[in-house]
């Protein structure tokens, strides 16, 4: 049971689990706290059926382009036949590359290998090899809904870093995923995967982060994939976004090349990142992109 007055915080915790309080309850029971001092649960975000219909279809298509990227991938190919393969499907589903023109990005997809962090530019001069690690990332827009995903691909045999550090990744979406309550804090999920990625020896890129998404292709919360549980933006039923945790398995640092857009890691190291984009209802979260 839980006592009247709250243990320190470094006290174990009162449930018996043996953990230290501000490691298991602390921050659970400061949100009751909050909610009994302001009894009005803040209020969903309206959704129609509509709305949440067309997220859904979007998304099944960005999972869709994925899958076919997937299956043809293999040494030899460029970046741009990807790119193509991309824009082809995405047309011929009846939508649009939401990348293509986006504040001036020049493809209908990113593609980054290896020591690309992100937005990696298609281009015919960069040919996948056997052993290379690439991140797909694609967008679409259908019937004014956008579906944003990516994910890491381990090209052929690879050396035993590279498999690592795309398992981590993976983790580390699936684990920010786990984070996700509806009336829980988008800092939460920045917190288990910065936790997971660090236990791990790697680090958290923290100059991009997830985004809320819907009829805009970037829109609020903004989802940082480190920071500290219980901080943050309130996480409300009706809300979508992304979490797209990249992580190095060196520094965390990144600069940009002069193309403007392609994200490397200072170091040279590897970075993996692994994309979806969710749904918060009344009772959980729905992986729209899975
Ligand atoms: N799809 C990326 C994201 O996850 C954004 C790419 S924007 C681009 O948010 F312009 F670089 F393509
Ligand atoms: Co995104
Ligand atoms: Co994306």
């Amino acid at each position: 049971m839980k006592p009247d007055s709250a243990p320190n915080r470094n006290d174990p915790c009162w449930c018996g689990s043996g953990e230290k309080y501000k490691k298991c309850h602390l921050n659970y029971d400061i949100e009751e706290q909050l909610l009994n001092r302001n009894p009005q649960r803040p209020q969903p975000i309206p959704r129609t059926q509509e709305f949440l219909a067309g997220m859904r279809s979007s998304c099944d298509l960005a999972k869709a382009t994925l899958t076919m990227v997937e299956q043809r991938l293999r040494p030899g190919v460029t970046t741009e036949e990807i790119n193509r393969w991309v824009h082809e499907f995405t047309l011929d589903h009846g939508a649009i590359p939401a990348t293509l023109n986006y504040h001036g990005y020049p493809k209908s997809c990113c593609t980054s290998l290896n020591e690309v962090v992100c937005h990696g530019i298609p281009s015919p001069e960069v040919v996948v090899k056997e052993g290379d690690l690439l991140n797909v990332d694609v967008t679409c827009i259908l019937n004014g809904y956008f579906g944003d995903t990516n994910k890491s691909y381990l090209i052929g045999e690879v050396a035993p870093e590279t498999a690592r550090i795309a398992q981590v990744a993976k983790e580390c979406l699936d684990l920010g995923i786990a984070a996700v309550r509806p009336y829980g804090h988008i800092g939460d999920i920045g917190f288990a995967i910065q936790n997971h990625a660090h236990a791990q020896g790697c680090s958290v890129v923290e100059q991009f982060v997830g985004h809320g998404i819907g009829k805009k292709f970037h829109e609020e919360p903004q989802v940082p994939h480190f920071g500290r549980s219980g901080s943050g933006t309130l996480i409300l039923p009706g809300m979508f976004f992304t979490i797209e945790p990249m992580i190095n398995l060196g520094r965390k640092a990144v600069k940009i090349l002069g193309d403007n857009w392609t994200a490397v890691t200072v170091d040279g190291k590897l970075s993996a990142q692994y994309e979806h984009t969710l749904y918060v209802s009344e009772t959980g979260v729905e992986v729209l992109t899975a």
